[in-house]
C-alpha cells in the first residue's frame, strides 16, 4: 500500500482551525484527584434537569426504537405558539450550536466574511472557519459587542453577522434600543445571528425584544437553547426563529434527524415547567448577588454579568490557577483561549457549590504563586 497523508485530502483552511478544548469528565477529573469534584465549567444549570422534562425523557423510552419527527412537528408548534409566530418560522437544532454551525454551513463560501467580536462565544468562529470563509473580529467596548465597530467592517463580501446577547465569557449584553439602531444601519442583506442562550437569566428591562424582528421580517435568527435555564445540554436540543425564507434555506441543507426524540418529548415537557425555570432564575439572581459580594470582599475583579456566570480576574496565570482549583475540587473554565490570560469563567452554582468555589479560591489566592 503506498504511503498517504491525510493532510492531502484536507482543505488547506481546515488545517489552521484551532479546536475549543473539551474539559475532561468530571468522573475523571475525581478519579485523579482522589476526591468529589464540583463542575462550574460549563454555564449548565446547578438545580438540575426540568423535572418535567425528565419524566417526559421516562415516559418515552420504550419508544426510542423509532426515528425522530425529522420536522419536529410537536415541538415547534408549541414554540410558534409561544412566541406569536407561525411554525414555518421556527426550526429544531442539536442544540444552539448546531444552529450556530448549520447558518455557516448555509450561506458562506471561501469567498466570504462573517463578522464578530473578539471574545465572543468561540463557536461562532469555528464555524465561520470550517467553511474556509474569512473571519472578522471587531474590537469590544468595556467588554461588550462594539455594534458601530461591527457596521464598519461591513464590505460587500459579509454575509453574516454573529453576536451573543449575552455574550459568552464576558456576561455582558447590549439593550434592545442598541440593537434596533444597529439594524437600522447595517445593509438589510447582512444576516444577522442573535444568540440569546441565557434569555431567560436577564433581568434588566432594556433587554431584548428580539422575535419582533422575526415577526416584522427582518433578516435575523434568534437563537435560543434548552441547554441553560431548563437544564437539558445533555440532551443536546435548541431553537431558531427567522423569516420563512430564511428557515427554508436553512431546511435544505439541515441533516433531517438533528433534534432527537427524546430531545423533542424533553423540549415539550420543559416548556410548561415554568416553576422549574422561575426557581433556576431566581437562585441564580440570588447567588449571583453572594458570588460577586464576597469576590469584592476577597479583592477580586469581575465583569458583572447578566448570565448564570462570570468572567473573574485573579491577576495571575489562569492555567495555572484553574491547577490549582482543580486541585482543590473545583473545575472553572481558563480563559486564555478568549484573550483573557489572568481570568476564568465561573458558572454560578448552587449555594454550597458556590461556598466550595470560594473557599477554594480563599486558599489558591494566598498559596504563593510558583517562580518560572
Ligand atoms: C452564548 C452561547 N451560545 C450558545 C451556546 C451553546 O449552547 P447549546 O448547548 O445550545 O449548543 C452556549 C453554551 O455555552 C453559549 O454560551
Amino acid at each position: 500500500m503506498s504511503r498517504f497523508s491525510i493532510e492531502d485530502i484536507l482543505p488547506p483552511w481546515s488545517k489552521r482551525i484551532r479546536p475549543y478544548p473539551p474539559g475532561k469528565p468530571i468522573e475523571e477529573v475525581e478519579r485523579e484527584l482522589g476526591r468529589t469534584a464540583i463542575k462550574l465549567a460549563s454555564n449548565e444549570n446547578p438545580l438540575g434537569p426540568s423535572p418535567k422534562a425528565q419524566e417526559a425523557i421516562r415516559k418515552y423510552a420504550g419508544n426510542i426504537h423509532f426515528y425522530p419527527d425529522g420536522g419536529g412537528y410537536y415541538l415547534r408548534k408549541k414554540l410558534a405558539e409561544i412566541h406569536g409566530l407561525d411554525m414555518d418560522q421556527t426550526i429544531l437544532g442539536a442544540g444552539s450550536t448546531d444552529l450556530i454551525e448549520l447558518v455557516a454551513k448555509t450561506f458562506l463560501t471561501a469567498s466570504d466574511e462573517a463578522i464578530t467580536s473578539e471574545s465572543a462565544f468561540y463557536m461562532y468562529r469555528l464555524a465561520v472557519e470550517d467553511m474556509g470563509a474569512a473571519l472578522v473580529l471587531t474590537p469590544m467596548r468595556d467588554l461588550t459587542f462594539d455594534l458601530r465597530a461591527i457596521v464598519h467592517a461591513v464590505t460587500q463580501r459579509t454575509k453574516i453577522v454573529y453576536l451573543g446577547n449575552p455574550n459568552n465569557p464576558t456576561g455582558t449584553m447590549f439593550t434592545a434600543a442598541e440593537l434596533d439602531r444597529f439594524l437600522d444601519a447595517l445593509p438589510p442583506r447582512v444576516l444577522v445571528v442573535l444568540d440569546e442562550a441565557y434569555f431567560e437569566y436577564v433581568q434588566r428591562p432594556d433587554y431584548s425584544h428580539s422575535v419582533d424582528y422575526v415577526r416584522a421580517g427582518r433578516n435575523i435568527l434568534v437563537l435560543r437553547t434548552f441547554s441553560k435555564v431548563h437544564g437539558l445540554a445533555g440532551i443536546r436540543l435548541g431553537y431558531g426563529m427567522g423569516h420563512r425564507e430564511l428557515i427554508e434555506s436553512l431546511n435544505r441543507i439541515r441533516s433531517p434527524f438533528n433534534a432527537s426524540s427524546v430531545a423533542q418529548m424533553a423540549g415539550m415537557a420543559a416548556l410548561d415547567d415554568h416553576e422549574h425555570v422561575a426557581r433556576s432564575v431566581a437562585s441564580n439572581t440570588r447567588e449571583m448577588k453572594f458570588v460577586t459580594e464576597e469576590l469584592t470582599l476577597l479583592g477580586i475583579r469581575y465583569t458583572p454579568s447578566v448570565g448564570n456566570f462570570l468572567l473573574i480576574d485573579t491577576g495571575r496565570d489562569c492555567e495555572e490557577d484553574f491547577v490549582r482549583l482543580l486541585h482543590e475540587g473545583v473545575i472553572v473554565r481558563p480563559m486564555k483561549i478568549y484573550g483573557f490570560p489572568t481570568s476564568q469563567r465561573v458558572t454560578i452554582g448552587t449555594h454550597e457549590g458556590n461556598e466550595l468555589f470560594l473557599e477554594a479560591l480563599r486558599r489558591v489566592m494566598t498559596s504563593p504563586v510558583r517562580a518560572s
